[in-house]
Protein backbone atom coordinates (compact mmCIF):
# COMPACT_ATOMS: atom_id res chain seq x y z
CA UNK A 1 0.00 0.00 0.00
CA UNK A 2 1.34 3.43 -0.78
CA UNK A 3 1.93 6.09 1.84
CA UNK A 4 0.20 9.59 1.27
CA UNK A 5 1.54 12.44 3.85
CA UNK A 6 -1.13 15.03 3.66
CA UNK A 7 0.89 18.39 4.66
CA UNK A 8 -0.65 20.85 7.07
CA UNK A 9 -1.63 23.46 4.15
CA UNK A 10 -3.22 20.53 1.95
CA UNK A 11 -5.20 18.58 4.61
CA UNK A 12 -8.84 18.11 2.73
CA UNK A 13 -7.28 17.61 -1.06
CA UNK A 14 -4.96 15.13 0.39
CA UNK A 15 -7.58 13.09 1.93
CA UNK A 16 -9.82 12.97 -0.79
CA UNK A 17 -6.54 11.91 -3.46
CA UNK A 18 -5.62 9.11 -0.51
CA UNK A 19 -9.71 8.02 -0.52
CA UNK A 20 -9.00 7.55 -4.44
CA UNK A 21 -6.00 5.83 -4.31
CA UNK A 22 -6.50 4.26 -1.60
CA UNK A 23 -3.49 4.77 0.00
CA UNK A 24 -1.95 4.81 3.89
CA UNK A 25 -2.96 8.37 4.85
CA UNK A 26 -0.37 9.93 7.30
CA UNK A 27 -1.63 13.37 8.80
CA UNK A 28 1.31 15.92 10.19
CA UNK A 29 1.11 18.31 12.87
CA UNK A 30 2.50 21.62 13.06
CA UNK A 31 3.45 23.84 15.67
CA UNK A 32 4.59 27.21 14.96
CA UNK A 33 7.62 28.19 18.05
CA UNK A 34 7.51 32.30 18.69
CA UNK A 35 10.52 32.77 16.81
CA UNK A 36 8.41 31.57 13.54
CA UNK A 37 9.89 28.19 13.13
CA UNK A 38 7.68 25.04 12.45
CA UNK A 39 8.02 22.11 14.56
CA UNK A 40 6.57 19.46 12.49
CA UNK A 41 5.42 16.01 13.51
CA UNK A 42 3.73 12.57 11.73
CA UNK A 43 1.01 11.42 13.25
CA UNK A 44 1.39 8.33 11.53
CA UNK A 45 3.59 5.43 10.34
CA UNK A 46 4.75 5.20 6.89
CA UNK A 47 5.61 2.04 5.54
CA UNK A 48 8.97 0.87 2.99
CA UNK A 49 6.45 1.62 0.05
CA UNK A 50 6.15 4.61 -2.54
CA UNK A 51 5.20 8.24 -0.65
CA UNK A 52 3.19 10.27 -2.06
CA UNK A 53 3.41 13.83 0.00
CA UNK A 54 0.87 16.37 -0.64
CA UNK A 55 1.54 20.03 0.67
CA UNK A 56 0.77 23.38 -1.41
CA UNK A 57 3.05 26.77 -1.32
CA UNK A 58 0.68 29.45 -0.50
CA UNK A 59 1.36 31.77 2.09
CA UNK A 60 2.80 31.59 4.46
CA UNK A 61 4.93 30.69 1.19
CA UNK A 62 8.43 30.37 3.36
CA UNK A 63 6.67 28.22 6.29
CA UNK A 64 4.68 25.83 3.64
CA UNK A 65 8.11 25.13 1.31
CA UNK A 66 10.08 24.00 4.82
CA UNK A 67 6.95 21.73 6.10
CA UNK A 68 7.18 20.37 2.16
CA UNK A 69 10.96 19.58 2.32
CA UNK A 70 11.26 18.25 5.93
CA UNK A 71 7.91 15.90 5.04
CA UNK A 72 9.63 14.79 1.60
CA UNK A 73 12.85 14.42 3.84
CA UNK A 74 11.36 12.20 6.55
CA UNK A 75 9.84 10.43 3.71
CA UNK A 76 12.83 9.62 2.05
CA UNK A 77 13.98 8.19 5.28
CA UNK A 78 11.54 5.14 5.06
CA UNK A 79 10.04 4.94 1.49
CA UNK A 80 11.82 3.55 -1.25
CA UNK A 81 10.02 6.29 -3.88
CA UNK A 82 8.83 9.79 -3.01
CA UNK A 83 6.61 11.51 -5.05
CA UNK A 84 5.84 15.57 -4.34
CA UNK A 85 2.31 16.86 -5.65
CA UNK A 86 2.79 19.98 -5.18
CA UNK A 87 -0.86 21.67 -6.25
CA UNK A 88 0.25 25.43 -6.72
CA UNK A 89 3.62 26.04 -6.45
CA UNK A 90 4.80 29.14 -4.77
CA UNK A 91 7.87 31.29 -6.16
CA UNK A 92 6.90 29.48 -9.68
CA UNK A 93 6.77 33.36 -11.48
CA UNK A 94 10.40 33.53 -10.85
CA UNK A 95 11.63 31.62 -13.50
CA UNK A 96 13.59 33.71 -14.98
CA UNK A 97 15.84 36.77 -14.26
CA UNK A 98 14.13 39.35 -15.44
CA UNK A 99 16.15 42.49 -14.26
CA UNK A 100 19.45 42.59 -13.99
CA UNK A 101 20.52 40.71 -10.65
CA UNK A 102 17.36 39.15 -9.75
CA UNK A 103 17.47 35.53 -8.34
CA UNK A 104 16.05 32.36 -10.17
CA UNK A 105 14.61 31.29 -7.06
CA UNK A 106 12.59 28.12 -9.01
CA UNK A 107 16.20 27.17 -9.93
CA UNK A 108 16.78 27.17 -6.18
CA UNK A 109 13.73 25.28 -5.55
CA UNK A 110 14.61 22.75 -7.78
CA UNK A 111 17.79 22.19 -5.90
CA UNK A 112 16.29 22.01 -2.87
CA UNK A 113 13.79 19.39 -3.80
CA UNK A 114 16.39 17.17 -5.02
CA UNK A 115 18.16 17.30 -2.35
CA UNK A 116 15.57 16.26 -0.11
CA UNK A 117 14.95 13.63 -1.85
CA UNK A 118 12.35 14.00 -3.92
CA UNK A 119 12.39 11.57 -7.37
CA UNK A 120 9.52 13.53 -8.92
CA UNK A 121 6.76 16.81 -8.54
CA UNK A 122 3.80 17.08 -9.51
CA UNK A 123 2.03 20.62 -9.74
CA UNK A 124 -1.02 21.88 -11.24
CA UNK A 125 -1.04 24.83 -13.83
CA UNK A 126 2.04 26.45 -13.12
CA UNK A 127 2.31 29.59 -13.88
CA UNK A 128 4.98 28.52 -17.46
CA UNK A 129 6.18 25.69 -17.94
CA UNK A 130 10.09 27.11 -18.11
CA UNK A 131 9.87 26.78 -14.02
CA UNK A 132 9.96 23.08 -14.32
CA UNK A 133 12.91 23.31 -16.45
CA UNK A 134 15.38 24.31 -13.27
CA UNK A 135 13.98 20.93 -11.54
CA UNK A 136 16.46 17.96 -12.10
CA UNK A 137 13.80 15.18 -11.07
CA UNK A 138 10.79 14.25 -12.96
CA UNK A 139 8.11 16.53 -12.78
CA UNK A 140 4.66 16.46 -14.50
CA UNK A 141 2.34 19.87 -14.64
CA UNK A 142 -1.09 18.60 -14.55
CA UNK A 143 -3.98 21.26 -15.82
CA UNK A 144 -7.04 22.10 -14.08
CA UNK A 145 -8.95 23.59 -17.16
CA UNK A 146 -10.96 20.16 -17.44
CA UNK A 147 -13.02 20.61 -13.98
CA UNK A 148 -12.94 24.28 -14.22
CA UNK A 149 -15.25 23.70 -17.65
CA UNK A 150 -17.37 21.01 -16.08
CA UNK A 151 -18.60 23.44 -13.68
CA UNK A 152 -19.17 26.10 -16.00
CA UNK A 153 -21.45 23.48 -18.17
CA UNK A 154 -23.63 23.43 -15.61
CA UNK A 155 -24.04 27.95 -15.79
CA UNK A 156 -26.49 29.52 -18.28
CA UNK A 157 -24.14 31.68 -19.80
CA UNK A 158 -25.42 34.48 -23.13
CA UNK A 159 -23.17 33.74 -25.69
CA UNK A 160 -19.92 33.17 -23.40
CA UNK A 161 -16.65 34.53 -24.37
CA UNK A 162 -13.45 33.06 -22.90
CA UNK A 163 -10.85 36.06 -22.15
CA UNK A 164 -7.65 35.70 -21.10
CA UNK A 165 -6.21 38.87 -19.12
CA UNK A 166 -3.03 38.66 -21.09
CA UNK A 167 -0.94 37.21 -23.95
CA UNK A 168 0.62 34.87 -21.80
CA UNK A 169 -2.13 32.84 -20.91
CA UNK A 170 -3.74 32.53 -24.81
CA UNK A 171 -3.25 28.71 -24.47
CA UNK A 172 -4.68 28.52 -21.85
CA UNK A 173 -7.95 30.36 -22.91
CA UNK A 174 -7.40 28.54 -26.16
CA UNK A 175 -7.90 25.37 -24.28
CA UNK A 176 -10.93 26.20 -22.02
CA UNK A 177 -12.44 27.68 -25.21
CA UNK A 178 -12.01 24.16 -27.08
CA UNK A 179 -13.38 22.02 -24.11
CA UNK A 180 -16.11 24.53 -23.40
CA UNK A 181 -16.89 24.70 -27.63
CA UNK A 182 -17.10 28.53 -27.43
CA UNK A 183 -14.97 31.57 -28.90
CA UNK A 184 -11.89 32.97 -27.04
CA UNK A 185 -9.71 35.94 -27.18
CA UNK A 186 -6.52 37.11 -25.46
CA UNK A 187 -5.90 40.79 -24.19
CA UNK A 188 -2.49 42.38 -24.49
CA UNK A 189 -1.62 43.72 -20.79
CA UNK A 190 1.78 45.13 -19.58
CA UNK A 191 2.84 44.94 -15.72
CA UNK A 192 5.28 47.49 -15.05
CA UNK A 193 8.49 44.86 -13.50
CA UNK A 194 9.20 47.58 -10.91
CA UNK A 195 5.64 48.68 -9.62
CA UNK A 196 3.81 45.31 -9.92
CA UNK A 197 1.14 47.87 -11.97
CA UNK A 198 -0.86 46.59 -14.81
CA UNK A 199 -2.37 47.84 -17.90
CA UNK A 200 -4.73 46.65 -20.95
CA UNK A 201 -3.59 47.67 -23.46
CA UNK A 202 -5.76 46.61 -26.17
CA UNK A 203 -7.82 48.99 -27.53
CA UNK A 204 -11.51 49.13 -28.71
CA UNK A 205 -13.44 45.60 -28.73
CA UNK A 206 -17.07 45.39 -30.40
CA UNK A 207 -16.73 41.12 -30.01
CA UNK A 208 -17.71 41.65 -26.08
CA UNK A 209 -21.10 43.59 -26.47
CA UNK A 210 -24.26 41.88 -24.52
CA UNK A 211 -21.96 38.73 -23.82
CA UNK A 212 -21.08 36.80 -20.55
CA UNK A 213 -17.49 36.89 -20.41
CA UNK A 214 -15.54 34.34 -18.68
CA UNK A 215 -11.78 35.34 -17.47
CA UNK A 216 -9.53 32.64 -17.51
CA UNK A 217 -6.58 32.66 -15.66
CA UNK A 218 -3.48 30.44 -13.71
CA UNK A 219 -4.01 32.76 -10.68
CA UNK A 220 -5.37 35.46 -9.23
CA UNK A 221 -2.56 36.91 -6.18
CA UNK A 222 -3.44 40.71 -6.19
CA UNK A 223 -6.21 40.80 -7.79
CA UNK A 224 -4.97 43.83 -10.23
CA UNK A 225 -5.11 41.30 -13.76
CA UNK A 226 -8.84 40.28 -13.23
CA UNK A 227 -9.37 44.09 -12.04
CA UNK A 228 -8.19 46.16 -15.25
CA UNK A 229 -9.41 43.23 -17.25
CA UNK A 230 -12.87 43.00 -16.28
CA UNK A 231 -12.88 47.16 -16.06
CA UNK A 232 -11.93 47.40 -19.78
CA UNK A 233 -14.77 44.11 -20.49
CA UNK A 234 -17.08 46.58 -18.96
CA UNK A 235 -16.13 49.64 -20.42
CA UNK A 236 -16.83 47.39 -24.26
CA UNK A 237 -20.39 46.66 -23.17
CA UNK A 238 -19.43 42.97 -22.00
CA UNK A 239 -22.57 42.12 -20.02
CA UNK A 240 -21.59 39.25 -17.04
CA UNK A 241 -17.96 38.53 -15.94
CA UNK A 242 -17.14 35.46 -14.42
CA UNK A 243 -13.35 34.16 -13.17
CA UNK A 244 -11.91 31.20 -13.60
CA UNK A 245 -8.78 30.60 -12.04
CA UNK A 246 -6.94 27.53 -10.98
CA UNK A 247 -4.70 28.94 -8.05
CA UNK A 248 -6.75 31.87 -5.69
CA UNK A 249 -4.77 33.39 -3.71
CA UNK A 250 -6.60 36.42 -3.16
CA UNK A 251 -4.30 38.58 -1.31
CA UNK A 252 -5.78 41.09 0.98
CA UNK A 253 -9.10 42.40 -0.24
CA UNK A 254 -8.27 41.46 -3.77
CA UNK A 255 -12.00 39.69 -3.36
CA UNK A 256 -13.55 42.81 -2.41
CA UNK A 257 -11.93 44.94 -4.89
CA UNK A 258 -12.58 42.48 -7.97
CA UNK A 259 -16.42 42.31 -7.19
CA UNK A 260 -16.40 46.16 -6.58
CA UNK A 261 -14.42 46.01 -10.67
CA UNK A 262 -18.22 44.07 -11.58
CA UNK A 263 -16.88 40.61 -11.51
CA UNK A 264 -20.27 38.42 -10.88
CA UNK A 265 -18.56 35.27 -9.65
CA UNK A 266 -14.74 33.89 -9.26
CA UNK A 267 -14.54 30.11 -9.35
CA UNK A 268 -11.43 27.90 -8.16
CA UNK A 269 -10.16 24.94 -7.53
CA UNK A 270 -9.21 23.83 -4.30
CA UNK A 271 -4.95 23.80 -5.14
CA UNK A 272 -5.40 26.59 -2.34
CA UNK A 273 -8.25 25.85 0.06
CA UNK A 274 -10.72 29.19 0.66
CA UNK A 275 -14.24 30.39 0.02
CA UNK A 276 -13.79 30.57 -3.79
CA UNK A 277 -12.18 27.07 -4.09
CA UNK A 278 -15.29 25.05 -5.42
CA UNK A 279 -14.04 22.92 -8.06
CA UNK A 280 -12.16 19.74 -6.49
CA UNK A 281 -9.39 18.56 -8.73
CA UNK A 282 -8.18 15.45 -6.57
CA UNK A 283 -9.79 13.09 -8.87
CA UNK A 284 -7.11 14.49 -11.69
CA UNK A 285 -4.31 14.72 -9.01
CA UNK A 286 -4.92 10.77 -8.18
CA UNK A 287 -5.27 10.38 -11.96
CA UNK A 288 -1.76 11.50 -12.69
CA UNK A 289 -0.43 9.71 -9.67
CA UNK A 290 -1.81 6.13 -10.81
C1 LIG B 1 0.44 36.71 -14.69
O1 LIG B 1 0.96 36.73 -15.76
C2 LIG B 1 -0.45 35.64 -14.15
O2 LIG B 1 -0.96 34.79 -15.12
C3 LIG B 1 -1.57 36.26 -13.35
O3 LIG B 1 -2.39 37.01 -14.24
C4 LIG B 1 -1.03 37.18 -12.29
O4 LIG B 1 0.07 36.60 -11.67
C5 LIG B 1 -2.07 37.49 -11.28
O5 LIG B 1 -1.53 38.37 -10.33
P1 LIG B 1 -2.37 39.61 -9.81
O6 LIG B 1 -3.68 39.08 -9.30
O7 LIG B 1 -1.53 40.20 -8.71
O8 LIG B 1 -2.54 40.55 -10.96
Amino acid sequence: MINLIAGNSSKDLAKKISKKLKANLVKSEVKNFPDGESKITLKGKLSKSKTIVVQSIYPPVDSNLIQALSLISKANDYSTEVVVVVPYLGYARQDREFLPGEIVTMKVLGRLFKGAGASKIIVVDIHSKIGLKHFKIKSENISAISDLVKYFEKINLRNPLVVSPDQGGKERAKEFAHEFKSEFIALKKQRDRKTGKVKIKTEGLDKVVGRDVILVDDMISTGGSIIKATEFLKKQKCKRVFVACTHALLMNDAEKKIKKAGVTKIISTNTIPGKTSIVDISSTIAKAIK
